[in-house]
Order: structure tokens, then C-alpha cells, then sequence
């Protein structure tokens, strides 16, 4: 692997194999997002527990200090909206040279196996990772479920992170779901969980993201069930343990609620 692939890959996985990726890209197709209304206020006070940062340019430019940072993953994928035709008509949004500009450790795209813009949504994926091997960019491939939020299976996702690393992503995100050593087993790159929306107890986060990693997970892109919390920062202190220290789901509860008794409600 070329020395630059090599070293952006390092600022997003940590020495000891794992990651805590943070997502705050909704908004490129969803409009604010319930407590994402101000990128800025989110991001800040999270931005100390995460290992990278999954955002567009317009967030990062307008929201992201240049001074303090973490590697960024950038959202290059869109064009369509909640309330437009078919979410997963997307093209690329941003070029390879807007990427090396913003000096990003990755690029991000979604993929949506199975729907009918499976092959432009593939083919665009080939395309980037391409312009990304060629400067040392490596790619994420986002396997996006649109509003089909059934189709989250282990045979489905186990075959869209499976297509993805085919055409050449360096790292798949994908949903937990039941049995999920066959999305890992299956997938010859890293593989990241995402949270999906906002579940009842925080308690199920902890139990998906600890099964995931025992099961062959490097960890999370985990966003709404974060920042949508009523505590974000006693959260996010909690799935780091589990990602980075291997706290069990009980351990990770005692976690939240010890930081929740000292922490700041998010409004
Ligand atoms: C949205 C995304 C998100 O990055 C991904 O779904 C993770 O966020 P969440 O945990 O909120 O599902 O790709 O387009």
C-alpha cells in the first residue's frame, strides 16, 4: 500500500485496530435533522471522543474549525432529498481535488444495492475509488437502506458490503443485524456500524455495538442515536468504551449513567 493510503487510513483507525467514527451528514439529504439544526454546537462538544468526522463540505467549511480537528471523512455522495423522487438516485457531489483541498483522511459515498439505481450507484463508486487510488484517498462505502429500513438482514447487507469491497472501498459501513459475523465474515475490508434512528434504550445501543465487535466489527459510524441523545457526551463516552476498552453493554450503561448524574443535558 502506497505510504499516503497507508497513513490516512492510520488517522482513522487507531493502534489497536478499533474506531469511533462520528457521523453528521443527514442534513445532506434529510434538511436540519432533529438536534442538528447547528452543526457547529453539535459537533463541538462530541468532537473529543471521536476518531474522525463524517461530514460534507458545507458543514466542514462553515462548522468545523481548521485549527481543531479531526481527520475528516467527507460526505462526496447526494443530489437527492427525504422529499424527492427516489433517494437512491445520487450522484458524486464534490471532485477528488475539492477533497484534497479540504485535506480529508477519506471520502464517503452510499451505495444502494437492490434499488433501482443500483448500477449508477455502484458504477459511482468504481469511479471514486479510482480518483481516490490515484492520490492516496481511500474510500467508504455507506451501504444505504433509502426508507427501507426492513431490508436491514444479514443476507442483504452481508451482499451490498460484500459488492462494495469488490469494486474497491477501503472500508464498508453497514448496519448491525442478527448474525452478524456473516456481513464480516464476507467482507475482505473493515466494516463500521451505523446506528440508524433513535431506539428506546440506550442499553440496545451498547448490546449492537458490542455484538458487532465480537463478531468481527472495527467499530462505528454512529450519529442520530449520539447526538439525538439527551445526554451526547454521556453517550458517546459510553460506545467509546465498548469500541476502544471492550466495556461490556453493562459496564457502557454504568458508564452513561454515572456521566449522565454529572453531565450536560443537551437542550
Ligand atoms: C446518513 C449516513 C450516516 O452517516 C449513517 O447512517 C450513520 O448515522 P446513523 O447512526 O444516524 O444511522 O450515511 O446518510
Amino acid at each position: 500500500m502506497e505510504w499516503g493510503m497507508a497513513n490516512r487510513l492510520a488517522q482513522l483507525i487507531q493502534p489497536d485496530g478499533h474506531t469511533l467514527f462520528l457521523p453528521i451528514d443527514h442534513g445532506y439529504f434529510q434538511g436540519p435533522t432533529r438536534k442538528l439544526e447547528e452543526p457547529g454546537k453539535t459537533i463541538e462538544p462530541l468532537l473529543p471522543y471521536a476518531d474522525a468526522l463524517f461530514v460534507t463540505r458545507g458543514v466542514l467549511r462553515s462548522s468545523v474549525d481548521p485549527n481543531n480537528s479531526k481527520p475528516i471523512i467527507l460526505r462526496v455522495s447526494g443530489g437527492t432529498s427525504m422529499v424527492g423522487k427516489d433517494l437512491a438516485n445520487e450522484g458524486i457531489t464534490t471532485s477528488m481535488e475539492e477533497a484534497i483541498r479540504l485535506n480529508v483522511s477519506a471520502v464517503g459515498i452510499s451505495v444502494f444495492v437492490g434499488s433501482d439505481y443500483e448500477k449508477e450507484s455502484l458504477l459511482n463508486l468504481a469511479k471514486l475509488v479510482d480518483d481516490g487510488e490515484k492520490y492516496g484517498i481511500p474510500v467508504m462505502a455507506v451501504t444505504a437502506v433509502g426508507k427501507e429500513m426492513e431490508k436491514r438482514d444479514a443476507r442483504y447487507l452481508a451482499l451490498a458490503c460484500r459488492i462494495a469491497a469488490e469494486l474497491g472501498a477501503r472500508v464498508v459501513k453497514t448496519y448491525w443485524c442478527e448474525d452478524f459475523e456473516k456481513i464480516t465474515g464476507g467482507c475482505p475490508v473493515p466494516v463500521v456500524m451505523a446506528g440508524g434512528p433513535q431506539v428506546d434504550t440506550e442499553l440496545e445501543i451498547f448490546e449492537f455495538v458490542h455484538d458487532g465487535m465480537q463478531k468481527g466489527s472495527i467499530g462505528v459510524n454512529l450519529g442520530r442515536n449520539i447526538w439525538q441523545n439527551e445526554f451526547p457526551v454521556a453517550m458517546i463516552k459510553a460506545i467509546r468504551a465498548v469500541v476502544h476498552q471492550d466495556a461490556t453493554p453493562e459496564k457502557a450503561q454504568e458508564i452513561y449513567d454515572g456521566e449522565k448524574a454529572g453531565g450536560t443535558k443537551k437542550s
